[in-house]
């Protein structure tokens, strides 16, 4: 009976994924840069997401009507792109056309976005700023310290979890490697300074007006002498 509600609800969850909705993850988004483009972000674990599921499955089958693409990216297998479209809030949902990016801030019905892409109501709305543009190299950075930090928190689970390893011990050799690499980035950036402005041309420039200082002493003592000796 248990078995057979199980297999009725993920035949319901089959018939209800739209053969349209296009999955994007960190090695394929950039197809987003050419031509239109509804996207959601979402995560298996959130509920809000879940309730969106049915309307945007149902709004991916209208997409070759509209000649747009329906998309949609798992921000716990792409981390990456989590980072890069600064995505704070799940289910978040972008419209792209033509490399431009907006966030859809409107309801989350199937009927509204069809009429956000029919009627291009997307006009209203400002598109996402030259310096936090997914595609920019400064986003790719972000995009990287995210991957970073869910493969640390990755490897922080497995090492609690299978290898049975205090969840303290974990965070030691964490804080430890953070430390090390703090100090040895600290070394580079001095050995860097260094050789931007050396400092030995520094101190050579400080000994030679220490001399100079020297020679006008000696210089005052020999005209004491002369005087002396005039005298
Ligand atoms: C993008 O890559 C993901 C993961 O490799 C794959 O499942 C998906 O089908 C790809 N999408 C496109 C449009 O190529």
């Amino acid at each position: 009976m248990r078995s057979s509600i199980l297999l009725l609800v993920a035949l319901c969850g089959l018939a209800a994924a739209s053969k349209n909705l296009v999955k994007l993850s960190e090695d394929n988004w950039t197809q987003l840069l050419k031509g239109e483009w509804m996207l959601e972000f979402h995560a298996p674990w959130c509920p809000a997401c879940k309730d969106l599921q049915k309307a945007w499955n149902s709004f991916a089958d209208f997409a070759p009507d509209l000649k747009i693409q329906v998309a949609e990216v798992d921000v716990t297998k792409n981390p990456g792109l989590s980072g890069r479209f600064l995505v704070t809030a799940l289910p978040t949902i972008y419209h792209v056309r033509d490399g431009v990016f907006r966030v859809y801030a409107g309801s989350r019905d199937k009927n509204d976005f069809i009429s956000f892409v029919e009627d291009r109501r997307w006009r209203t709305i400002d598109a996402v700023p030259d310096y936090k543009h997914p595609n920019s190299a400064q986003m790719g950075v972000v995009a990287v310290f995210f991957k970073l930090s869910m493969a640390v928190r990755d490897l922080h689970n497995k090492l609690v979890e299978e290898k049975g390893i205090p969840s303290w011990a974990s965070y030691s050799i964490f804080a430890g490697i953070t430390l090390l690499l703090g100090c040895v980035l600290g070394f580079l950036i001095v050995l860097v300074i260094d050789q931007v402005f050396p400092t030995g041309s520094l101190s050579t420039a400080t000994k030679k007006s220490e001399k100079k200082g020297e020679k006008k002493e000696d210089k005052k003592k020999e005209e004491k002498s002369e005087t002396k000796k005039t005298k």
